[in-house]
């Protein structure tokens, strides 16, 4: 048997995590390890994207959101940023039509306006053109971040409590969360991070509040999909207490 299908076996198709996060870690380091400029990893990482979205689509995931590009990003060297954008643009429009047979829908969250126009157009094209799909939905965090999100959704709620469309003892985290740009997309119930770094790094701050945490050593672009059904085999063995006793969750 192999690895795929023993982790296959093992996972309980009815306890699956209904949305899984990855911080996608480690391109730079993986391609500095193999004599190469970071711009090789992040083209190696693309590999890794196609096998977590396809080992999440193949188990029945229903969402699964990629860790991208955040607002730090930005502060790369150019060429850095420059080919990263090229790259995602490159991937997007080679990748729409895979997206479509597999039934995958994309989506994006972040401050997508200030991508370069031509990345924007692109993303925002293969997100209508996979809007009907009813498979794995797949999330794009682009010149994303968390303190940036809960600033925008602050300045949303305060802008609709002073047009009077808000009373101020209405607002509650159903409120909150309907403003944050991960709206209509249920919270991360697993966490991964890869190449052995443990740190959270500005990704859905609000959203992980109950989020299982699972970090692996390997970077990026060495990620397979079996990773992805251990780290599932992972989570179906934490117990869940959110914030209530181990003897009150096993009744
Ligand atoms: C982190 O590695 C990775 C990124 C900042 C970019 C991730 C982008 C891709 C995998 C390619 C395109 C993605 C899609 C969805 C088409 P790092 O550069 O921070 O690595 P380091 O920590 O070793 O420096």
């Amino acid at each position: 048997m192999t690895l795929k299908e023993e982790y296959l076996n093992k996972i309980d198709k009815t306890r699956l995590p209904k949305h899984i996060a990855i911080i996608m870690d480690g391109n730079g380091r993986w391609a500095k390890q193999q004599g190469k400029e970071r711009v090789y990893g992040h083209q190696h990482g693309v590999n890794a994207v196609r096998e977590a979205a396809e080992g999440a689509g193949e188990i029945g995931i229903k969402y699964l959101t990629l860790y991208a590009f955040s607002t730090e990003n930005w502060n790369r060297p150019k060429e850095e940023v420059d080919a990263l954008m090229e790259l995602l643009v490159k991937t997007i429009h080679a990748e729409t039509a895979t997206l479509n047979k597999s039934k995958v829908r994309l989506m994006a969250i972040g401050d997508l306006e200030s991508l370069p126009p031509n990345c924007y157009k692109e993303l925002l094209e293969a997100i209508n053109e996979t809007s009907q799909n009813n498979g794995l939905t797949l999330v794009l965090a682009l010149s994303y971040s968390s303190r940036w999100e809960i600033v925008n959704a602050a300045k949303k709620i305060a802008e609709q409590v002073k047009q009077g469309k808000l009373d101020v003892n209405d607002i509650n985290d159903k409120v909150f969360a309907a403003n944050l740009t991960t709206k209509n997309i249920p919270d991360p119930e697993l966490l991964i991070r890869t190449s052995g770094e443990l740190r959270i790094s500005n990704f859905l701050l609000w959203q992980c509040a109950y989020a299982e945490f699972c970090f692996l050593e390997k970077m990026w672009p060495e990620f397979k999909r079996e990773d992805l059904f251990s780290a599932i085999l992972d989570f179906q063995q934490r117990e869940r207490r959110f914030g209530k006793t181990s003897e009150q969750v096993k009744i």
